[in-house]
């Protein structure tokens, strides 16, 4: 795989979808506009030191006042789907009960919107930005997150259930252990207990806003259904490798580090309860959430789809100096951003989704993509400003050309998502992580194509 095959949407099957992903606190902007509740990410980036620059999602890509222009341009590229994320506080200010008319005929103005273009709705209801409100009360640490969530997730569906057929409850259920196991993230708490209870928490919310699905829908198989709608979650899979393979010490930190990362979700998902592993090191690391009786029969409920996110692999060592000299060593090699350069995660994370944990319901790659490369803007004839992103340009065919393999070789998969249009919110990053295939110039109205931006019109051109 060399990353320099000229692949087109053509070597992929009929009918495959190509859509941009976004989150609402990363792009919309309007934080505090037209009835919106502060929800956990603007308040979490007031504290000094916790983002970049101090910088906040207040104004992001000011989506909630340009998106028709920035669907526009999706379409323009050629793209057919958007992945978008609604905002809870948007929606219910509290995060439960009273309902902000206003948000909700944004999002109605937004999805007919992408409906006109001929871009396919796939909505994410929850992407890390839960209200203040529900923080006050213990957020995801509440038990009551459960009965929260399927009310939110209920309004949503009976609302927009006709015209989105694509549904997911939880993106990446990791950032929420983040947040409250490591304080990088909102809403900043710290300890490993509090990071598991969320988590087991977050997981029971998913499987019982499934349900409710499944009571307004009625459609109780998990059979994709191209009308819609569907319902499923995203998870976002990076394989901890050990640097040195034959090292024990090695072998053993990559084993626990996938066993709390990615298997802690898909266990309980698609086997029915947390390993083996994963219970004895939350036992002997006192960390072990409550759990009801009846809570892995509640999480674990048929899903029409699975979200992959992918970016990359892990490599752990108990030596940190020896992981660059060994990948290295194996042939890899690092973009200029800093990362590894490693597109095969791809297909693994796909191996491991059908013969790890038997998934057999269609796959959407729902995130892929990298950041900053050289991003500097130059004035080319005729006075055309242009981002060169040669990097990514070569991070995105080498995942497409695993990709493919993948396909080649009968996974189901059935759509990409990139992350992402414009370079937007980057969490702790702020706005210092660019992760567009079009530059945002923040505070002014311009956009700045970089050729990663051409480089995908090339490949999707009818
Ligand atoms: C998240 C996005 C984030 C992206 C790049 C993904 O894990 O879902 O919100 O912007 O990674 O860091």
């Amino acid at each position: 795989m060399t990353g320099n095959l000229p692949l087109t949407k053509k070597d992929f099957p009929e009918g495959f979808r190509w859509g941009i992903a976004t989150s609402a606190a990363q792009i919309e902007g309007a934080a505090f506009e037209d009835g919106k509740g502060p929800e956990i990410w603007d308040i979490f980036s007031r504290i000094p030191g916790k983002t970049f620059g101090g910088q906040t999602p207040d104004q992001a890509c000011d989506y909630y006042h340009k998106y028709p222009e920035q669907l526009g341009m999706m379409k323009e590229l050629g793209f057919d789907s958007h992945r978008f994320s609604f905002s809870w506080s948007r929606i219910m200010p509290d995060g439960t009960g009273k309902v902000n008319r206003k948000g909700v005929d944004f999002y109605k103005s937004a999805i007919d919107r992408m409906l006109e273009l001929g871009l396919m709705p796939n909505a994410t209801l929850y992407h890390w930005d839960l209200p203040q409100e529900l923080e006050y009360r213990g957020g995801f640490l509440n038990r009551d997150v459960v009965n929260w969530f399927t009310e939110y997730a209920g309004f949503l569906f009976e609302t927009f259930g006709d015209v989105v057929p694509m549904w997911s409850t939880f993106n990446e259920p990791i950032a929420t252990y983040v947040g409250y196991a490591l304080g990088v993230f909102a809403p900043g708490r710290k300890l490993e207990k509090f990071g598991r209870q969320a988590n087991h928490n977050l997981l029971c919310a998913h499987g019982s806003a499934v349900k409710r699905f499944r009571e307004i829908f009625g459609r109780k198989k998990d059979v994709f259904d191209p009308a819609g709608p569907n319902v499923g979650i995203v998870v976002d899979v990076w394989h901890h490798h050990p640097a040195r393979p034959d090292d024990p010490g090695d072998a053993a930190l990559a084993e626990l580090e996938n066993e709390k990362a990615y298997r802690s979700y898909l266990h309980p998902l698609f086997k029915g309860g947390y390993s083996g592993a994963l219970l004895k090191y939350m036992a002997d690391n006192d960390c072990l959430p409550d759990m009801l009786p009846g809570d892995f029969e509640l999480i674990r409920q048929p899903l029409d789809f699975f979200g992959l996110n992918c970016y990359n692999r892990v490599v752990d060592s108990t030596d940190p100096a020896s992981v660059r000299k060994s990948v290295e060593f194996a042939g890899g090699n690092y973009m200029d951003n800093g990362a590894e350069f490693y597109p095969k995660a791809i297909y693994d994370a796909l191996r491991i989704l059908k013969e790890d944990f038997g998934v057999g319901i269609p796959v959407y790659i729902t995130e892929n993509g990298t950041y900053n490369c050289e991003e500097e803007v130059v004035t080319g004839p005729g006075g055309t400003e242009r981002v060169h992103d040669v990097t990514r340009i070569r991070y995105i065919q080498g995942f497409l050309e695993w990709l493919k393999k993948a396909l080649d070789e009968g996974y189901d998969v059935r759509g990409y998502y990139l992350w992402t249009l414009l370079d937007n919110f980057e969490w702790p990053a702020g706005n210092s992580m660019r992760f567009g295939i079009v530059r945002t110039e923040y505070g002014a109205p311009s956009y700045i194509m970089k050729d990663s931006a051409c480089m995908m019109k090339d490949f999707l051109r009818p």
